[in-house]
């Protein structure tokens, strides 16, 4: 992104926590090895509650447990990042462009009341309350990697359910095609849109298929907790295949319409951010390398760098998606 990241100019969080990961890493081993066998769904659940009973809870906001998800490839078998990290090291441009910045400014953000307007070809269009929008489904936890476009990357424990429980309430027409995400822009809240780096608000977008894919979340809580401020709150996307970009925060309106939205990083660096953004190893950014990764917390900036895979490692699930398109034309 604008950013003296990419690759050379990496900062490493601070985290003041670290994950206390030698404690579980190897009954993590050993569940990995039976859960390759013939129990394998069971296990990885197990192994899943494993990984979140080892990550050090905050407890300062609201809880708000999910049970594990039964959707297929939702919980990865690796360890979460830790809290202090993933809520400590952030893009969220509204709240300022330094990763320190979401943290220290997103306090002014005000989560209540809030509602989410969906729109647009629909049969049923509505407003959902948050109350609303929190009781519409089971909450779930999921565990996804997500891969930020600039080259790191992070493993969170997300609480919602598929976007695909609200869009089904509104009833797409025959002609919707896509689905744009409008997210809160409010100048009394927001310190960062003094800054034109974005043609606020901060808007992304999906084909109508990947929307309503099961694996894309509709999220309101992470840690077993609502979402803190500076994550997206109250309700954001997690796409976890996707570029984390494509994970809009704080979404206010969702409109299904039959062209190709516009998306905030698409609309500011054309040849830079596509509308797909499909994690690809193979397709660099034409600034930097997508072949590997740094996972957030792990060794510091000598920490041996990891492969990024395809699809973000989700492709068993996602590919089928895509057959037969340019993945390198249609970044
Ligand atoms: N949503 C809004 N509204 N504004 C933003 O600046 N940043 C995106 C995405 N969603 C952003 C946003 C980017 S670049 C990333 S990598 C993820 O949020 C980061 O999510 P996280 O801070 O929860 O890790």
């Amino acid at each position: 992104m604008l950013i003296r990241t990419g690759h050379n100019g990496f900062v490493h969080p601070q985290g003041s926590e670290i994950t206390p990961q030698s404690a579980y890493e190897g009954r993590r081993r050993m569940l990995r090895t039976l859960a390759a066998g013939a129990a394998g769904a069971t296990l990885a659940g197990w192994a899943a509650r494993d990984a979140r009973a080892a990550v050090e809870r905050p407890g300062k906001l609201a809880a708000l447990p999910g049970a594990p998800s039964q959707v297929a490839g939702a919980n990865t078998m690796e360890a979460p990042t830790s809290y202090a990290d993933a809520s400590q090291y952030n893009n969220y441009y509204e709240f300022g462009l330094d990763k320190a910045d979401p943290a220290r400014n997103a306090h002014t953000l005000k989560t209540t009341p809030w509602s989410i307007k969906v729109e647009g070809l629909v049969a049923k269009p509505r407003t959902f309350g948050l109350e609303e929008l929190l009781k519409l489904s089971a909450q779930e936890e999921r565990i996804y990697r997500l891969r930020c476009v600039e080259g790191w990357s992070m493993v969170i424990p997300w609480v919602g359910y598929s976007l695909a429980q609200l869009l089904r309430q509104v009833q797409p027409l025959g002609s919707a095609k896509y689905v744009e995400f409008v997210t809160l822009a409010d100048k009394n809240q927001m310190p960062g849109l003094r800054s034109s780096v974005l043609d606020w608000p901060y808007t992304e977008g999906l084909r109508l298929d990947e929307a309503m894919h099961p694996l894309t979340l509709l999220a309101f809580g992470m840690y077993g907790e609502v979402l803190p401020p500076q994550n997206g709150a109250p309700v954001r996307l997690v796409v976890p295949w996707k570029y984390g970009f494509k994970s809009a925060k704080s979404i206010v309106a969702i409109r299904l319409t039959d062209k190709q939205p516009g998306t905030a990083w698409n609309k500011a660096a054309r040849n830079e951010y596509g509308f797909y953004s499909n994690v690809n190893p193979d397709v660099p950014h034409p600034r930097w390398s997508q072949a590997t990764e740094r996972r957030i917390g792990e060794g510091g900036l000598f920490a041996k760098k990891r492969k990024t895979l395809l699809f973000n490692g989700y492709g068993d699930q996602v590919a089928s998606m895509y057959a037969g398109m340019d993945l390198k034309q249609q970044f």
